[in-house]
């Protein structure tokens, strides 16, 4: 039975040779030609496995990828068992301490290690493209700080500063979204990717980017 369905597709609990583990199933769209949906299925799905190894060889936690059928459109992978999201993790916190100073004081620690975890992935010119706190995993006590980055489907292998700052845009958009009155956790985000980036110039142009993408977008709240 599927335990999860997102807009892409469901995953399912089982194991792989007694290893815990998550089957991910994207699912036939119909309203796609068939042809198209097979090979944008399989992009994603090629993405999805590139970009998973290629941070896990940069240091990154990922859930380890045992298979590929590419008949079912499926990807069996390492379950990372008792987790919870980033997302679920700060919406607790946010609903156990009413004081503010006392939420950011608890949540500081995970966004400096989101923050070294996003440079380390940019330094390696990975772009994940979805960047939201669901795609974001801790695994057993939140406190212990064990991150995995998760759901590379629009993941691409990109150098370009443009590219990175568009990744930490769409985190931000989700985060503030997901997390009204946290900007300042966001803000603490920003700060230790500036200091985890060993390159300076890249650094500065992905930062100078992402200042640029957010007044393009605040024109357009303007405008429309
Ligand atoms: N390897 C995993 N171990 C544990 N939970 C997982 C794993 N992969 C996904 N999940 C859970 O399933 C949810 C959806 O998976 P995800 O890969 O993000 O698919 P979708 O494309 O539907 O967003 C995640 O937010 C997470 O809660
Ligand atoms: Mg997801």
């Amino acid at each position: 039975m599927a335990v999860l369905q997102g807009a892409e597709a469901k995953l399912y609990v089982g194991d792989f040779y007694g290893r815990p583990c998550i089957m991910k199933e994207r699912f036939v769209k119909n309203y796609r030609h068939p042809t198209l949906d097979k090979t944008l299925t399989s992009q994603r799905i090629k993405s999805e496995v590139r970009a998973n190894l290629r941070c896990k060889m940069s240091g990154i936690q990922t859930p380890t990828i045992f298979m590929i059928n590419f008949e079912t459109n499926s990807i069996y992978m390492e379950e990372i068992q008792d987790a919870v999201t980033v997302r679920q993790h700060i919406n607790t916190v946010q609903a156990s301490e009413t004081n503010p100073s006392l939420v950011f004081e608890q949540l500081q620690p995970l966004a400096e290690v989101i923050g070294q975890t996003l440079a380390k992935m940019h330094t390696s010119n990975v772009i994940h493209g979805d960047l939201t706190t669901s795609n974001m995993l801790l695994e057993g006590d939140p406190k212990d700080l064990s991150l995995f980055l998760i759901d590379f489907g629009l993941s691409s292998f990109e150098a370009s500063a443009e590219d990175k700052g568009v990744d930490l845009y769409v985190l931000e958009r989700a985060f503030l979204s997901s997390h009204p009155n946290s900007q300042n956790v966001f803000d603490c985000i920003i700060s230790a990717y500036k200091n985890q980036m060993i390159d300076r110039t890249v650094c500065k142009e992905v930062l100078s980017k992402l200042n640029e993408i957010r007044l393009r977008g605040r024109k357009r709240t303007m405008v429309g």
